[in-house]
């Protein structure tokens, strides 16, 4: 995969080539070595943090994956993680642990915007694997090297090592691992 090049463009940044004719927001930090596909996933974003969105080492951001970033919110995508056209909502904090692999609409939600309550940081450990169109939903953890099946709807913790499947989600399978393991 092609290492995503920046260039400035009237002094703002902006990706070479892009097909979307956007810009990066300054609070968007980039890795050298990660992906992004296109500005287009941040045109919902309106975090006013210093650093709004972090996409470490190798990380891959694809296929339109769009961040819809309130101002306080800060979305984390850890080293080698891979997120393919999902929808990050966050009005506080979702974070996606390195090497975790999120597939095509997927939703990951820390708020539900027009409620009261106050919105709840969802994380994705190391090495988990969400399959397509599956929703996580405000204040949820899942475990390293946990798999939440296709169109699951996780609503509670999910613990490391297991695969989750429904809605609600409940877990299906043991994935027989321990914490700490690595490729
Ligand atoms: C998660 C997944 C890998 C599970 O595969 P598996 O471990 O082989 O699990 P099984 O097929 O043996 O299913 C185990 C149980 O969970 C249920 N289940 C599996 N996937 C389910 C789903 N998406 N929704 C609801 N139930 C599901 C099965 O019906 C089965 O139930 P049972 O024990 O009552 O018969 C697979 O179901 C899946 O969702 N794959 C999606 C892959 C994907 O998103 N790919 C995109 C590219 S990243």
């Amino acid at each position: 995969m092609t290492i995503t090049r920046i260039v400035t463009r009237n002094g703002t940044r902006a990706i070479a080539n892009d097909w979307y004719p956007g810009t990066l927001p300054e609070s968007v930090s980039i890795d050298p070595s990660a992906y992004v596909g296109s500005s287009q996933s941040f045109v919902r974003y309106r975090s006013e943090r210093p650093v709004g969105a972090l996409i470490a080492q190798g990380a891959s951001l694809c296929d339109a994956t769009s961040l819809d970033v309130g101002p306080d919110g800060l979305v984390r995508i850890g080293e080698y993680a891979l997120v393919t056209a999902a929808r990050i909502v966050c009005d506080a904090e979702v974070e996606i642990g390195p090497y975790a692999l999120v597939s095509w609409d997927v939703v990951l939600m820390d708020t539900y915007r027009g409620r009261a309550e106050a919105p709840r940081p969802v994380r994705l450990g190391r090495n988990s694997w969400v399959g397509f169109g599956a929703c996580i939903l405000p204040g949820v953890t899942v475990g390293e090297g946990a798999i939440v099946a296709a169109r699951s709807v996780v609503a509670a913790d999910v613990p490391a090592y297991v695969v989750v499947a429904g809605n609600p989600a409940r877990i299906v399978r043991s994935l027989g691992g321990h914490a700490g393991e690595r490729f």
